[in-house]
């Protein structure tokens, strides 16, 4: 029940898709290396939702959140706001290109759903 696969050979490096998983909407980037550079170096002491990157993404190349703003509920759009990731245009939540909260009323960075890679280009989601 409930499980997407998902072909990344779709998805340059730099680009993200959005997908659907349990009716909800599915960011998928895969981000380059200078992305993978900023969000590892971040302070964890400067966020609301202390969490470091490499605890959100299984393999730095890829990332994998909800695409539900933790406020409430709205849709963020990719590749928006000031931290390089996802803003939530309903009340002004800015994500990281981690889906960190970084700024605006959202409480939680977006969620990452359970996954796990089954080669080098499919994904399994949850
Ligand atoms: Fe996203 Fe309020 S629902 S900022």
């Amino acid at each position: 029940l409930g499980k997407t696969e998902i072909d990344l050979s779709e998805i340059p490096e730099g680009k993200g898709l959005t997908f659907k998983w349990r009716g909800k909407p599915l960011f998928v980037k895969h981000r380059t290396a200078e992305e993978i550079e900023t969000e590892a170096k971040v302070d964890l002491s400067t966020l609301r939702d202390p969490q470091h990157d490499a605890d959100r993404a299984k393999k730095p190349e890829w990332l994998v959140v909800i695409g539900i703003c933790t406020h409430l509920g709205c849709i963020p759009i990719a590749d928006a706001g000031l931290y390089g990731g996802y803003f939530c245009p309903c009340h002004g939540s800015h994500y990281d290109g981690s889906g960190r909260i970084r700024k605006g009323p959202a409480p939680l960075n977006l969620e990452v759903p359970y996954y796990s890679f089954t080669d080098d280009n499919k994904m399994i989601v949850g």
